[in-house]
């Protein structure tokens, strides 16, 4: 099949593929390889020069506990996450997985145990979705770097590579999502050959979903560190650090908060993205204790204003307006007010073109009285705090008569 045909097929059965990925809103990104033992930072190998034989030492120290995956799925279950994705193979090249392609591996060395059989374990109990990261980048590889001048390494490197996406993809069941990372050294899908390794992952595993970085586009996009919609029409994913570092490292102490993840769902759900928020285990496999009164705040919020972001969502940009006191998302008819600065008894709003039929609190049901004038909307008696006592935002629903539009300008007249 050349290029073009093979990203035809693979357009051709996209919405398909990706229907479950696009209502699932939220999955958990798990970083943990045997950087947790140093606990600087997931680059620390590079970044502080280890060498490569020093560094590989931490393969035998590497002892985690019984079965950690089971804390992590418990955890994003609980979070309201819908599938997980995990590292089975960092930058620095040791794989977590059973694999024939190098001893470098989680089998053969301290843990002495297939993590990523666990791991898919655990996601087939908490009935999550399964994801597999996997670095293309590697600094273990004796060709991961010189393969980009000699020619021989690089066949080597890529039949290691290809060996490696083959056993994936076949020996842990359904995968649902593959997550490339870093394609350094190799300047072009055809040096990497991603259309054919693709092509495989894609007949082993006909509902796979790839994401954008082997340098060919595929199914998604994947903004970095940052919540920005992809065009109209492409399916993109935000992965975001919980508090700046993808591995464990304890000094990374800036935490976003449960209801800064909220507004991060609020964020993704207008935009029609998807959120992949990460937790790094500790070098036994423990979730750090800061992610849980985070997360269980999220799931409680969650549980109870699902409905706000999950399932089929429409684009808020340019059919709503930006408003001080909070954010909309829409499905249909209806439209979800996050309100988290919540301005006590009145909330009035403007520009809405579309005549409102009621309002409620999502949360409870609760109907609230409102009047709607031409280009003001008025709620009344409203408590005189956010009921919303733990992460202070309470999801007003709007069932509309229509398709919900607001207007508002710059100005107080409107110009055409
Ligand atoms: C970057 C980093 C890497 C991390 C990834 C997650 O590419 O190199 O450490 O795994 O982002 O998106």
């Amino acid at each position: 099949m050349n290029h073009q045909a093979y990203l035809d097929s693979a357009a051709a059965t996209r919405a398909e593929r990706m229907a479950w990925w696009h209502e699932a809103r939220f999955g958990m990104f798990v970083h943990w390889g045997l950087y947790a033992q140093l606990g600087r930072h997931e680059w620390v190998m590079n970044r502080e020069r280890i060498p490569v034989a020093e560094y590989a030492q931490l393969a035998a120290t590497w002892k985690p506990k019984e079965r950690p995956a089971r804390d992590w799925a418990r955890l994003a279950k609980e979070a309201g996450m819908q599938y997980m994705v995990l590292t089975t193979k960092h930058h620095e090249g040791f794989c977590l997985w059973d694999t024939a392609q190098t001893d470098y591996n989680a089998v053969r060395q301290g843990p002495g145990r297939d993590l990523v059989a666990e791991y898919v374990d655990a996601c087939h109990e908490f009935g999550l979705r399964v994801g597999f990261y996997y670095s293309l980048m590697d600094w273990h590889h004796p060709d991961g770097a010189r393969c980009a001048q000699d020619e021989a390494a690089r066949r080597r490197f890529l039949d290691f590579t290809q060996g490696c996406v083959r056993e994936l993809c076949t020996k842990y069941g359904q995968l649902d999502v593959l997550w490339y990372d870093v394609s350094w050294p190799l300047r072009s899908p055809e040096a990497w050959e991603s259309h054919e390794m693709n092509a495989m992952a894609r007949e082993l595993q006909p509902g796979i979903i790839i994401n954008n970085r082997s340098q060919l586009d595929e199914d998604f996009g994947t903004p970095e560190e940052h919540i920005n919609a992809a065009d109209e029409g492409r399916a993109w994913e935000a992965c975001m650090t919980f508090n700046g570092s993808w591995g464990y490292m304890p000094s990374a102490i800036d935490w976003h908060s449960g209801r800064r993840v909220v507004q991060m769902l609020q964020e993704v759900s207008a935009g029609q993205g998807n959120l992949l928020l990460n937790i790094g285990p500790k070098p036994d496999g423990a979730v750090p204790e800061e992610a849980y009164p985070r997360l269980e705040a999220v799931g409680r919020w969650v549980s109870a204003n699902g409905e706000a972001m999950f399932g089929q969502v429409d684009r808020v940009h340019g059919r709503m307006e930006w408003l001080p006191t909070g954010s909309w998302t829409l499905k249909g008819h209806t439209g979800y007010y996050w309100c988290q600065r919540w301005p006590g008894h009145t909330l009035a709003i403007g520009g809405l073109q579309t005549p409102v039929r009621r309002i409620s609190y999502l949360a409870t049901g609760a109907e609230i009285a409102f009047e709607q004038s031409e280009s003001r909307l008025v709620l009344r008696g409203l408590p005189a705090a956010n009921p919303d006592p733990e992460v202070g935002i309470t999801v007003l629903k709007f069932e509309f008569d229509g398709e919900p539009r607001q207007r508002l300008g710059a100005g107080c007249v409107l110009l055409d």
